[in-house]
């Protein structure tokens, strides 16, 4: 049998018309046409194998579920059969029923879709969500980094350094632990970062040319330097004028055990330390905030600084 022969003995049951007719605009589930239809589910996906055996709809398995939609790559003959039936679907008696259940699911499908929302609106950012991360966050946030030179100063191995390294033009790591640079080093060779250099050295007078770099990070590191003044005097030094220092640091703490459990020099920083500090420096457009506060005893929080060297 010719395909327009089947189309036309597909399209000559009433049923069917229904079927194309609610397809028209929606893709629905089986059970949503069931529940529109009132109709079994053993005669919809009767009628619904017949209208995909002439290419009139096309389906897809979500799941333990089948959606239906009308095909979108019908020729002009199968097209204009499906325009037919829509036209002719309205001429029957239950197309009025249909079109209000069609409503009716469909509205019941939104507000399915919004009721987790709904419950978990005002706690939402503290719930999990699947595939919600910070980590996820980093990640796209770097997307917006453009290709610039950044110094990572007291880097550790490198877990923030190889994240800039896939987006940066370069990265120098500098560390003064041996152990810790090689290792970095080895690691970022490994995972095939070129432009990610690591270094040995103080962070108060890191191995870097004088004004070569856009950013100088320094993350949970300052609190190590025997002279924070003399290490953002430092950052000041190896930047290009524009470029910027980020410093993320603990805001001060009363947990003294920091320095023997941690090595940390100082129990973090105030505010105004700071920005004494990035002022004495140069640094202008100075910002400073606390971004995070961890849940936890001793309650550590998480201050973020930057500036701008002119
Ligand atoms: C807490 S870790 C931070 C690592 C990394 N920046 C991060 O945020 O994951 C501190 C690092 O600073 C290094 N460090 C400590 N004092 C330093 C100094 N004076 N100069 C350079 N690096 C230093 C340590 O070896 C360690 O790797």
């Amino acid at each position: 049998m010719t395909s327009t022969l089947k189309s036309l003995r597909a399209l000559s049951d009433p049923t069917r018309l229904r079927i194309v007719a609610l397809l028209e605009k929606d893709e629905l589930s089986v059970n949503e046409l069931q529940e529109v239809t009132r109709l079994g589910q053993s005669r919809i996906s009767t009628h619904l194998g017949l209208l995909a055996d002439c290419a009139l709809v096309k389906s897809r398995r979500e799941g333990k579920r089948t959606f239906y939609k009308l095909n979108p790559q019908a020729d002009s003959v199968a097209s204009e059969f499906i325009q037919l039936a829509i036209r002719g679907s309205k001429e029957l008696a239950e197309h009025g029923d249909d079109q209000i259940n069609l409503k009716r699911v469909l509205a019941r499908r939104k507000e399915q879709a919004q009721v987790f929302f709904n419950q978990v609106a005002g706690r939402f950012d503290r719930v999990y969500g699947p595939g919600r991360s910070w980590q996820a966050f980093g990640h796209l946030l770097l997307r917006i980094l453009p290709a610039i030179t950044v110094a990572d100063l007291g880097s550790g191995e490198g877990l923030l350094s190889e994240l800039l390294a896939r987006r940066c033009k370069k990265v120098i790591a500098v560390d003064n632990s041996e152990k810790i640079v090689a290792f970095g080093a080895a690691k970022a060779k490994k995972n095939g970062l070129k432009n990610l250099e690591f270094r040995r050295g103080d962070l108060q007078n890191p191995p870097i040319e004088a004004g070569s770099v856009d950013l100088v990070i320094l993350s949970q590191a300052l609190h190590h330097a025997g002279n924070p003044a003399e290490a953002i005097a430092a950052a000041h030094r190896i930047l290009r004028s524009g470029g910027q220092i980020l410093i993320l640091d603990l805001l001060k703490h009363n947990f003294d055990r920091a320095r023997d459990i941690y090595g940390d020099q100082w129990p973090g920083f105030a505010e105004c330390d700071l920005h004494r500090w990035l002022e004495a420096a140069g640094f202008k457009k100075i910002e400073i905030s606390i971004v995070a506060a961890e849940e936890q005893p001793p309650h550590f929080q998480t201050i973020l600084a930057g500036g701008e060297k002119a």
